[in-house]
């Protein structure tokens, strides 16, 4: 499905489209000979074997072998349409999509993902715009008190819901937006009781603080009163665009930053992470008010593998820290503990205290694992505590899924706790045996099926060499092809080749469906072409030639069966026939040898 975007403008977007830069968004990638290699954002991995050429325009990942074009790399990641997909990246190239594309009739087919995304812009400008306007003043103010200047305000886009009950819901009818749409992005309250008594705000006399995708979408809002009042924050509800645990707070604002730096630092907030980027502390991200979760760990991934996570040194900032650790660990993520002094959180701490403070609070931060022994295993007290806390480092121990790590924390528990190594270790391995094995999320390692080698290379050479493509149809060696997959692929590109604007080999592969074949392709154009030009003809010639031998071969096997059951069948006209094309063929294998 295409949506309705010209061919010619896929193409023209697919051209400008610059794979290593919009994959750098996302993922931290080195230079490495010809390509660039980073940590795959599709599976866990510690050592990098996600590769981007930036002569294909392609990526793959040797681990787990999730590959393509810019388009696919941008619709696995994001989970968006292939529409949605392309829009996107015209977006970064300057193409413009002709008007027709945006037509009612479109605008009406468009996903509701698309929609509620464009609802949501459309809110968001219209409470930027309140904040600004003179019935902004109260909300300006109280902006000025908590010392949040112009800069983040327009960064983080702030905003103002005014007080009433239809104001957003006038505005976004004027724009079209219906109030299903509305409902749907979370924005309006359908009124309780009769049915069709209408609508209203669910952000009424507010401060809003729009949260984004990676992408600075606009997915939903946290709505904070201003002075007291409760419940602190309105929050949007979870919609087709927007999971809690999914998404992070400010990451599309200071994802730059947190590569810059190296590392990331980790808060609760929304206005934490304002209060921090306000003071100059640029690398942060929040969570949305629940507790860490393993896709928030995989995104943070993305953008670096060191994180600085900040907790209070309460009983609840103990218990997030435990949870939280056994994430780091299972993410491979280098995590250390930011303990803020009693009563603090990391935006009063950035007041009073000012930012060089704060950074150095951050530099001298432990790693977690350490922290986690030391304070909270560790500690002097009677047997019977030493014994709880045996018990809770057995099971915490038991989680960890890398056994490597597992061990180091073996040996760092046994010292610290005074027991010996090896009990400890008894300890775990009996608790473990008892234990479900962990779900571990496998690699989608894909097996490669039955793929013909010779067929293979042939389709490679033609890939990595065009030329050789009008030289490949005239010998119809396609027809021989057993492997059906590679035949049609083979077809495409001979197709291809006839129309005036070629197009390059990773949309072609891109373009075939999941499976051992498109692996295989994505893989080898991956690696270094094993070809040399002024081979070429030589190699085409040979591997043509065997790939026909081989067709024989399987020809023959047929026959001799064919003939078999003719005979025992007493088809004497049958076996004749059969007989002569045996000799055809053989005829032609003689001149194949
Ligand atoms: P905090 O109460 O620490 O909020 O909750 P805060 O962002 O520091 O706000 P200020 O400084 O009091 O203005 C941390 C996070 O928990 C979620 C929000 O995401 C908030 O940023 N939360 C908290 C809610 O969603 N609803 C609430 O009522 C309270
Ligand atoms: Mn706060």
């Amino acid at each position: 499905m295409k949506g309705s975007i010209p061919e010619d403008k896929i193409e023209e977007i697919r051209r400008r489209a610059d794979i290593v830069s919009l994959i750098g968004e996302y993922v931290t990638l080195r230079k490495a000979g010809k390509n660039f290699l980073g940590l795959c954002p599709f599976h866990r991995e510690k050592t990098p074997s996600f590769t981007v050429s930036p002569e294909k325009q392609m990526f793959y990942c040797f681990g787990c072998s999730e590959g393509g074009d810019a388009v696919s790399f941008l619709m696995k990641l994001n989970q968006l349409t292939f529409p949605e997909a392309v829009r996107h990246l015209a977006g970064k190239a300057g193409v413009v999509i002709p008007e027709r594309t945006v037509s009612h009739e479109e605008k009406e087919r468009r996903t509701l993902r698309e929609q509620i995304r464009q609802t949501n812009e459309l809110a968001a400008g219209f409470f930027a715009d309140a904040l600004r306007s003179p019935a902004g003043e109260g909300a300006r103010e109280y902006l000025r008190k908590r010392g949040i200047g112009e800069e983040a305000i327009s960064t983080f886009r702030l905003g103002l819901a005014p007080d009433g009950w239809r104001h957003l819901l006038d505005f976004l009818g004027k724009k079209g937006i219906s109030p299903q749409l509305a409902e749907k992005a979370g924005l309006i309250v359908p009124r309780a009781g009769q049915q069709d008594r209408g609508y209203y705000d669910r952000f009424r006399g507010r401060l809003m603080i729009p949260i984004e995708d990676v992408d600075g979408h606009v997915i939903a809002f946290g709505g904070r009163v201003m002075g007291a009042g409760e419940p602190k924050y309105v929050n949007s509800p979870e919609s087709a665009v927007y999971t809690k645990g999914n998404n992070l707070y400010g990451l599309a604002r200071t994802r730059e930053a947190i590569r810059e730096r190296g590392f990331a630092i980790l808060i609760e907030g929304y206005f934490d992470l304002i209060s921090l980027w306000n003071a100059g502390i640029t690398n942060v991200v929040a969570t949305l008010g629940t507790a860490l979760t393993r896709s928030q760990i995989d995104l943070i991934r993305r953008y670096t593998t060191h994180v600085a996570a900040v907790f209070d040194s309460d009983e609840a900032g103990r218990k997030a820290l435990a949870r939280s650790l056994e994430l780091f660990l299972a993410g491979n993520i280098h995590a250390r503990a930011v303990i803020l002094p009693d009563g603090y959180d990391p935006d009063d701490f950035v007041r009073t205290r000012g930012r060089e403070e704060t950074e150095e609070l951050v530099a001298r931060a432990l790693p977690m694992v350490d922290y986690y022994i030391d304070e909270i295993l560790g500690g002097r007290g009677t047997l019977e505590e030493d014994r709880d806390k045996l018990r809770e480092a057995v099971s915490f121990i038991c989680r960890i899924e890398d056994a490597i790590a597992r061990n180091l924390f073996v040996k760092k528990v046994s010292e610290k706790l005074n027991v010996d190594q090896d009990v400890l270790k008894t300890e775990v391995q009996r608790a473990l045996s008892r234990a479900p094995a962990p779900q571990i999320d496998q690699p989608r390692r894909k097996t490669a099926g039955e793929i013909d080698h010779l067929e293979l290379s042939l389709i490679h050479m033609m890939l990595e060499y065009p030329t050789l493509t009008p030289r490949v149809a005239e010998s119809g060696v396609l027809n021989c092809f057993l492997t059906e997959e590679l035949k049609s692929l083979g077809e495409r590109i001979l197709a291809d080749a006839g129309k005036e604007e070629m197009p390059d080999a990773s949309s072609l592969v891109s373009g075939l469906a999941e499976g051992p074949v498109r692996v295989k392709i994505l893989a080898l154009l991956m690696r270094e072409s094993p070809y040399h030009e002024e081979w070429m003809d030589r190699l085409l010639v040979d591997t043509t030639r065997q790939i026909r031998r081989k067709w024989c071969k399987e020809r023959h096997r047929i026959l001799r069966r064919q003939i078999g059951k003719a005979e025992e069948d007493g088809n004497g006209e049958l076996c004749a026939r059969l007989l002569r094309e045996k000799e055809r063929l053989m005829q032609e294998e003689k001149m194949l040898a």
